[in-house]
């Protein structure tokens, strides 16, 4: 043993790749951040949450420069390994905006991660829910989708390259568990995806969703007004696959996968990230356990 590891360094996974993050200053896009950081790729953070999203900058940087011994800031410039850019999903001047600044610093776009979303009013009656509510939904969910999918695709287009991800959800193939106006937003978001998946083929670009189950991220704990740890509870009794508790470096590990070289033949998938919750319907166990327990069968 001459004290030296025998063990390879492992390449990072991202290396040399430029990614967008929509909603990244939080949940999901902040895990995928840290961890695209982590494998070497470039990121912009996009967000209406700016303090939050400078500040986790911030911690990034500080974290990396650490870990590689050197500085790495550079205010908007090549060398900068993470940024934040304020950047309305709904607003087209907005997004604009975010993948021209990307190009200019940049030079390209190899990922861009359609993840910003929001749950909208809880009320999950036809009757009770509101129109405004529906608009809002559909503004955010989809047209942002829509139009994050439209400004990546006119630049990597000419490249003939590029991966375009949205976080889509369970409630895309199942019904009955959110209210109308996500459900509709998510299923839509899924129809966008085979569109693109098939009209960009021809440019060598892959197109892709993630869909999670629940996660205790501040869009569902805040929708349900508890603390985390009664909605990781809550979520893990709820769940098929037993024993684990799920949490954003699940989405974070798929979006990794399908965003990098690894999954370089992976294009129209609908990637489930729901501990196999969606492929089931416990109903009627639940009512036969429940009746025979009442007639005194114990299993
Ligand atoms: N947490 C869950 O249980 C769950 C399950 C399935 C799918 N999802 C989806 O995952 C995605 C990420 O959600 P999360 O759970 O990380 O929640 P989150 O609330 O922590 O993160 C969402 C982020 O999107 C940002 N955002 C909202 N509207 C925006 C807009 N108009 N423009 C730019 N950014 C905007 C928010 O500021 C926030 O940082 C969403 O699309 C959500 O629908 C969440």
């Amino acid at each position: 043993m001459n004290g030296k590891s025998s063990i390879a360094p492992i390449a990072k996974r991202l290396k040399g790749k430029v990614a967008i993050i929509t909603g990244g200053a939080g949940g999901f896009g902040e895990a995928t951040a840290r961890l695209f950081v982590q494998q070497g790729a470039k990121v912009i953070i996009a967000d209406v949450q700016d303090e939050k999203g400078v500040a986790l900058c911030n911690e990034i940087m500080a974290s990396s420069t650490m870990a590689n011994g050197h500085h790495n800031i550079n205010n908007g410039h090549e060398g900068e390994t993470i940024s934040y850019v304020h950047c309305n999903i709904s607003d087209e001047t907005d997004m604009k905006n975010l993948i021209d600044l990307t190009i200019s610093t940049y030079g390209k776009l190899d990922i861009m991660f359609s993840n910003a979303g929001i749950s909208g009013d809880l009320n999950s009656t036809i009757l009770g829910t509101t129109n405004e509510n529906f608009k809002k939904v559909f503004d955010v969910n989809v047209y942002g989708g829509f139009l994050g999918a439209k400004h990546a695709a006119r630049v990597m287009i000419p490249r003939k390259s590029g991966v375009i991800l949205f976080t889509a959800s369970l409630a895309s193939v199942i019904g009955g568990q959110s209210p109308h106006a996500y459900t509709m937003s998510k299923h839509a978001i899924i129809g966008l995806m085979k569109n693109l998946c098939v009209e960009l083929g021809q440019y060598g670009i892959r197109v892709n969703a993630i869909s999670p189950g629940g996660v205790a991220t501040p869009i569902l704990v805040n929708a349900l007004g508890m603390d985390k740890k009664t909605v990781d509870e809550l979520l893990c009794e709820a769940t098929v696959l037993k024993g684990v508790t799920p949490d954003v470096e699940d989405v974070a590990n798929a979006a990794l996968y399908l965003a990098s070289d690894e999954s370089k033949f992976v294009s129209g998938v609908n990637f489930m990230i729901d501990g196999g919750s969606g492929i089931t319907n416990p109903s009627f166990s639940f009512v036969l356990q429940n009746f025979l327990a009442s007639q005194g069968y114990t299993s």
